[in-house]
């Protein structure tokens, strides 16, 4: 079975670029990108490509290339169901803010309704593909909605998570370290699993498309951000211990990660992981785990979620405690609010939680990141409910220029590791600010000896320099 027409449902951080990468090296296929969001399809389609939704380096440059020659953006969900022969659901899974497994189990509602209608739509035999992260077994649940449709329409399931990373998402796309795809066992999963294969096949070596059942793909996802998570966790951890000690985090990483057991990688002290997936997955297996009974299993994961939200915590104290036990009418400059560099994302950034806690002690931020708009902002903030959408207006100021951020600052706050800060002027910078002026630096991205000698006091992350 040769696949020369795909759709794709859901038009986010993931189906977006996932789907224009396709499209590029498959130019033999159709790839239709359906989405509810109406606005988020128009920006897909706006004729000027710096307008899309996704901020990802390279990917305007692809949506360039293939759109309207074969990669398409629609609203219209049925017609592009229909006409597929393979079809990936990459809608959000978040965390379910009601109900049965509040603040852990993912939310499955949009894979639901997905299901349903792939199932009321199809005529014709499809390939579903999941390439959401959904919790281990859920493929049992799409197959349970959509085979008792009565309609002699054939359906296989297939896991596909996505390993990209957002900032890094087309080189991840590009060559990925794997792709992983499961499938049923039986003939027909397994030519549904040919037909995937042979899709990644027009650019991935074979070598590194890793074929598994269903279940071990779906847990596999899982695993990986929770292994991955647990790496930041950890480093994390010893942070606090090196700031009493005068150990140094940066070279305790340095050390270990030549240990090529343990590996340089993801190994970054900073001021606590953010993005829309490793606290949603990591939650998801600690409710897993728990819904079988396996509490030692869950206890342990959900250690890395604890670790984390105490380093946010702690970094937003120690600016407290730093800046004499009160920030109440001081302006503080946030650098960054985006939870990564190179993405316009903000789920769960940990800037979002600093400035949260600063606003209890009345202080009055001013946010500068180069790719957050102000309307973001305001949203992230707006959604944590803790106080009015005035006040959240009142209390922080998102200005679209770092040193209007900084000026008459007492203390910048470092939260998004963007390239752009080590080249600003920083003695311009400090002149403008009020003395003594302090950096929190929240990714030890800075140079803190260039910073010092300047006369700025600096903080950085697990060191006591
Ligand atoms: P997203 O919120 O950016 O995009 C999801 C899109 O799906 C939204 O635009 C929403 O409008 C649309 N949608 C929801 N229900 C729909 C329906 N019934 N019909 C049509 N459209 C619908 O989410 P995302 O970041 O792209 O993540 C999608 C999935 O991929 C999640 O399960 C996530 O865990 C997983 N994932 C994300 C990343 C990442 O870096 N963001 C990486 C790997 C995996
Ligand atoms: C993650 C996984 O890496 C990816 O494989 C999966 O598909 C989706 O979730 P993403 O969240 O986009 O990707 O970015 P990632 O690079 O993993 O960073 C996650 C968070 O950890 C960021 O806030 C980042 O700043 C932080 N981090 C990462 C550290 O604090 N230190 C590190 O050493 C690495």
């Amino acid at each position: 079975m040769s696949i020369t027409r795909i759709c794709c449902i859901g038009a986010g951080y993931v189906g977006g670029p996932t789907m224009a990468v396709i499209a590029k090296k498959c130019p033999h296929i159709k790839v239709t990108v359906v989405d509810l969001n109406e606005q988020r399809i128009a920006a897909w389609n706006d004729p000027d490509v710096n307008n899309i939704p996704v901020y990802e380096p390279g990917l305007s440059e692809v949506v360039a290339e293939a759109r309207g020659r074969n990669l398409f953006f629609s609203t219209d969900v049925e017609a592009a169901i229909d006409e597929a022969q393979m079809i990936f659901i990459s809608v959000n899974t978040p965390t379910k803010t009601y109900g049965a497994g509040k603040g852990q189990a993912a939310d499955l509602k949009w894979i639901e309704l997905c299901a349903r209608q792939i199932a009321r739509v199809a005529k014709d035999d499809k390939i579903i593909v999941e390439k959401s992260t959904l919790p281990v077994r859920t493929a049992s649940a799409i197959r349970d909605i959509i085979t008792h449709t009565g309609s002699g329409v054939h359906f296989q399931i297939l896991s596909n998570p996505e390993f990209l990373a957002e900032g890094t998402a087309m080189e991840d796309l590009d060559a990925p370290d794997r792709v992983l795809i499961g499938g049923d066992s039986t003939p027909e999963g397994q030519v549904a699993v040919k037909a995937l294969v042979e899709v990644y096949a027009n650019w991935i070596p074979q070598e590194r498309i890793l074929t598994t059942n269903v279940w071990s793909s779906e847990l596999s996802k899982l695993t990986a951000n929770a292994f991955l998570a647990q790496r930041v966790s950890s480093i994390n951890s010893l942070t606090e211990l090196c700031e009493k000690t005068e150990a140094d985090i940066s070279e305790v990483a340095r050390a270990i990660g030549t240990d090529s057991r343990i590996g340089p990688k993801f190994l970054k002290a900073s001021v606590g992981f953010g993005g829309s997936c490793f606290q949603k997955d990591i939650l998801n297996l600690v409710y897993i785990a728990r819904s079988y009974g396996l509490q030692e299993t869950a206890d342990y994961w959900e250690q890395v979620i604890i670790m984390n939200d105490h380093q946010k915590k702690r970094f937003a104290n120690q600016m407290i405690k730093n800046l004499y036990n009160t920030v109440n009418g001081k302006k503080i400059a946030f650098l960054g609010w985006a939870f990564k560099k190179d993405t316009n994302d903000t789920r769960e950034s940990a800037a979002i939680y600093v400035a949260d806690h600063l606003l209890y002690e009345q202080a009055d931020i001013s946010v500068y990141d180069p790719k957050v708009p102000e309307r973001q902002v305001y949203a992230d903030l707006d959604y944590l409910v803790s106080r009015s959408p005035e006040e959240n207006k009142k209390g922080v100021k998102v200005v679209e220029d770092p040193y209007e951020a900084c000026k008459d600052a007492h203390a910048i706050a470092v939260l998004t590791e963007w390239e752009e800060f080590k080249n600003y002027d920083w003695q311009r910078i400090y002149d403008s600010m009020l003395k003594p002026a302090k950096i929190f630096d929240g990714r030890n991205l800075l140079d803190a000896e260039k910073l010092r000698a300047i006369g700025f006091q600096v903080r950085s992350i697990g060191s006591t320099l």
